[in-house]
């Protein structure tokens, strides 16, 4: 295991223990906007990680979804950091959150982990490896049929219909095997990792949303575009991730 696995791996562990700590003795809410709501356990989480990287990467720099937004995406060194990812399922007690932890450099994804606690999983990956899970290379799932695609999507439905692509969605719907939708943006993107889900799109994420999980869906085989079929930077905000079999026919039914 290279130093920046061990390092990432720990925080994550750790972030988990704080939440739990967090949780354990009353969650605070704080109201950031509507619908837009973080926790005393997402502080928790954020300060645990922070303080580490802070210690153990003096000079990089951190963004994190909380307290943490540097203007420079592209630093040599840039931890990109999500506290706690699905929380408002956490808030609900739906056990369907993760924290979430990557390494940039240039702008480019050098390390990337995620951790579920409530299912035990936790996702690495790093350039030139294949992506793990719990230590055990992971790959994409082999479906071919568009039919027999299982989707995930963005939670924020509504955001489809602003950017005009609601009726292609409801196609993909009808035409696939099933597309569901977790709360979670990190969930879904390692379940396209690992193969348990063939496909999953948003719409309007923020770089801490994706920044691990769409690279360990990459290490483990994936396509992953914006919704023009674009390559991503740290500053995309809609995504395909597939296992790359129809990725182009789900591009032009969205966009149709
Ligand atoms: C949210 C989740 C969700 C996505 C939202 C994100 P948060 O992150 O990833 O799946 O639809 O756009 O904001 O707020 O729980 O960290
Ligand atoms: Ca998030
Ligand atoms: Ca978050």
């Amino acid at each position: 295991m290279s130093d920046m696995e061990i390092f990432i791996k720990s925080c994550l562990i750790g972030a988990a223990r704080r939440i739990e700590e967090a949780r354990k003795s009353g969650l605070k809410i704080t109201v950031k906007g509507r619908n837009d709501r973080a926790t005393s356990a997402d502080f928790a989480s954020e300060q645990f990680i922070a303080g580490r990287i802070k210690k153990e990467y003096p000079g990089s720099l951190i963004l994190s979804e909380e307290s943490y937004h540097p203007e420079d995406l592209v630093a040599d060194s840039l931890f990109v950091v999500d506290p706690i990812d699905g929380t408002h399922n956490f808030i609900q007690g739906i056990p369907l959150y993760g924290i979430s932890i990557a390494h940039y450099s240039g702008g480019k994804p050098q390390a990337g982990g995620v951790y579920l606690p409530n299912q035990r999983r936790l996702y690495y990956a790093e350039k030139g490896k294949q992506s793990t899970l719990n230590g055990k290379p992971i790959s994409v799932s082999k479906t071919k049929k568009l039919e027999d695609f299982f989707l995930l999507c963005d939670s924020r439905i509504h955001l489809a219909e602003d950017m005009g692509i609601l009726r292609g969605l409801l196609r993909i719907e009808r035409m696939s095997q099933h597309t569901r939708f977790l709360g979670t943006a990190v969930h879904e993107m390692c379940y396209v990792a690992d193969g348990t889900v063939d496909a999953e799109m948003d719409f309007k994420l923020k770089p801490y949303d994706f920044a691990a999980g769409i690279f360990i869906a990459q290490q483990a085989g994936a396509k992953a575009t914006d919704l023009l079929g674009q390559k991503w930077s740290l500053s995309t905000k809609s995504f395909l991730v597939s296992n790359g079999r129809q990725h182009k026919r789900i591009l032009g039914i969205l966009n149709e």
